[in-house]
């Protein structure tokens, strides 16, 4: 099921360690990838490379015909989180991935700054704190994530969490709502990169779509002029959100380490998309295969 997968090579850490893990599950043998576990002292490394898959035999067809079915009517959905510093590209490949997945993406800095630009009183307090690169309180952004992820669409679709959690407090209090991803990505830029993509990115406020001066120019010259940018998109304050990222994300990593993917976020967009796409499709063929010995 792996769409592409040739020179994809994604990191899971411990994933061999928690037997109810669903990343270590056995791989399907439908599923049109080979993955291969190679074991060192602290993680361990899934590997995927392109093979036919076996020709099905008359039995194997009809069972596998009826527990797709049987899939297709129980899938759960999809629950992503992604997580990467500041300009390293979660809104990007939110993009992308929202395109062919369908999911519900809710980004925690959009919902704020949409009450920014509301004017409630939980914006103006916000913005105090974007401003100088810190984390927004918990008393604000907690309650506000939850109550995205309750809506029936969340639900129902299945999400894709851009931004949060941030820290431990806000993994913790999303852990005792009883929200559990089933993958956590971590999207890794060098430090130099992240500075340049920042002060070049532009937004457009007709479409949401995010656009780079350099790396991703606007379409026509009707786009370009009416580009946006954010208020905290300089090489100042995105040091100072690095810092916030750096005291932070070792403790978020550790609540999600048994299924966190490392993805390298210096490559073009598409090229990283490619690697979270294989990851997302084995994730899913092995869901399903899961499902096909369940029903079988
Ligand atoms: P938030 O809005 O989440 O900002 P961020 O984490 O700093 O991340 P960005 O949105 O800047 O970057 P991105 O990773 O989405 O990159 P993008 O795809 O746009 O948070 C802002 C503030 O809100 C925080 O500082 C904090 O104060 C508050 N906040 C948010 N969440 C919070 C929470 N959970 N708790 C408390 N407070 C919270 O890409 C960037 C640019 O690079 C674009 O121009 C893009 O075109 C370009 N680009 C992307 N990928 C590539 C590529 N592969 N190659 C070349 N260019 C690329």
């Amino acid at each position: 099921m792996a769409s592409s997968c040739c020179s994809s090579s994604v990191t899971f850490f411990n994933s061999h360690s928690k037997p109810n893990n669903p990343l270590a599950s056995p791989v399907p043998a439908q599923a049109n990838s080979f993955l291969r576990f190679h074991s060192n002292s602290s993680s361990a490394v899934l590997r995927l490379r392109s093979t036919p898959a076996p020709p099905p035999n008359a039995h194997s067809f009809r069972v596998m015909a009826s527990t797709l079915t049987a899939v297709e009517k129980n899938r759960e959905p999809l629950k992503i989180m992604i997580s990467g510093a500041p300009a390293s590209g979660k809104g990007t490949q939110c993009e992308l991935i929202k395109k062919k997945y369908d999911l519900v993406h809710i980004a925690a800095g959009d919902l704020l700054r949409a009450e920014i630009a509301a004017g409630t009183e939980n914006g103006k307090r916000a913005k105090e704190f974007m401003e100088i690169g810190q984390l927004v309180p918990d008393e604000i952004v907690v309650m506000m994530v939850k109550d995205r992820l309750m809506e029936p669409d969340s639900t129902e679709k299945g999400w894709l969490l851009d931004g949060y959690p941030r820290s431990l407090s806000q993994a913790t209090a999303l852990k005792g709502f009883g929200f559990h991803p089933d993958i956590f990505i971590l999207l890794e830029v060098p430090e130099e990169i992240l500075v340049e993509r920042v002060v070049g990115r532009r937004l457009d406020p007709v479409t949401g779509k995010i656009y780079h001066l350099k790396y991703s120019p606007p379409e026509t010259e009707e786009i370009a002029a009416r580009l946006t940018q954010r208020f905290d998109d300089t090489e100042e304050k995105v040091k100072l959100r690095l810092r916030t990222h750096h005291q932070n994300v070792e403790s978020v990593l550790s609540i999600y380490e048994d299924i966190t993917i490392k993805v390298d976020g210096s490559v073009s967009k598409e090229a990283v998309f490619e690697q979270i796409d294989t990851a997302l499709s084995d994730l899913m063929a092995q869901r399903a295969e899961k499902m096909g010995s369940a029903v079988a």
